[in-house]
């Protein structure tokens, strides 16, 4: 079989229900590599957010790692500080619903605790501005009660609402690096996304 797919290395199959066992293992072995170089394109994409927000005082890349510096500085774990810097990671690309795409983004690699503060974040946000464009500040009452609502409350309030200021001391990009590597370095779906 090892021999089999170093002589080939490419599956042949033109429509996936002809394709074999061994297609599907060369499949899985050669997009291994992309597996890999995840933390760089999330980080890219997070550096991209420096496009965002034209109308708050700093830009939504500075708000991330603003965001993380304060969940740090909390001594949050690596985990946490690493869904504060990425919480706002799919902005440019679903400004409607980017809570979901950081959430699913993180969702192999982290606690169903820390994807489920990402996944509603966008909702428990609403809380501070809602009531003044129509909408109902309350909407995350709905949730109180579960597990994680006053983790995602605090979350929020503590760190996310918190990180609009120039004036602020946000430490670089260099400093979270290193664990978002950490953090996408887990197996996907390990024993991290099985606990409570
Ligand atoms: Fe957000
Ligand atoms: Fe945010």
């Amino acid at each position: 079989m090892v021999d089999a797919l170093s002589r080939r290395r490419i599956a042949t199959y033109t429509r996936m229900a002809d394709g074999t066992q061994e297609d599907y293992l060369i499949q899985q072995e050669l997009s291994q590599p992309l597996h890999a170089a995840l933390a760089n394109r999330v980080l890219t994409e997070l550096i991209g957010l420096q496009q965002s927000s034209p109308a708050n005082l700093i830009s939504r890349y500075e708000h991330s790692l603003q965001t993380a510096t304060r969940a740090l500085r909390d001594d949050a774990d690596e985990e946490t500080v690493v869904a504060a810097l990425l919480h706002d990671i799919g902005d440019l690309m679903a400004p409607s619903n980017h809570s979901a795409i950081a959430a699913e983004i993180l969702r192999p690699y982290v606690t169903p605790s820390t994807y489920w503060v990402v996944e509603h974040h966008g909702i428990f946000q609403g809380y501070y501005f809602w009531h003044y464009l129509g909408r109902d500040r309350n909407a995350r009452e709905k949730f109180r009660g579960h597990p994680d609502f006053e983790r995602t409350v605090d979350f929020c309030h503590k760190w996310d609402q918190e990180s609009f200021d120039p004036s602020y001391d946000t430490l670089p990009l260099s400093v979270f690096e290193p664990m978002v590597r950490s953090v996408f370095a887990r197996e996907p779906w390990g024993e991290h996304t099985k606990k409570r």
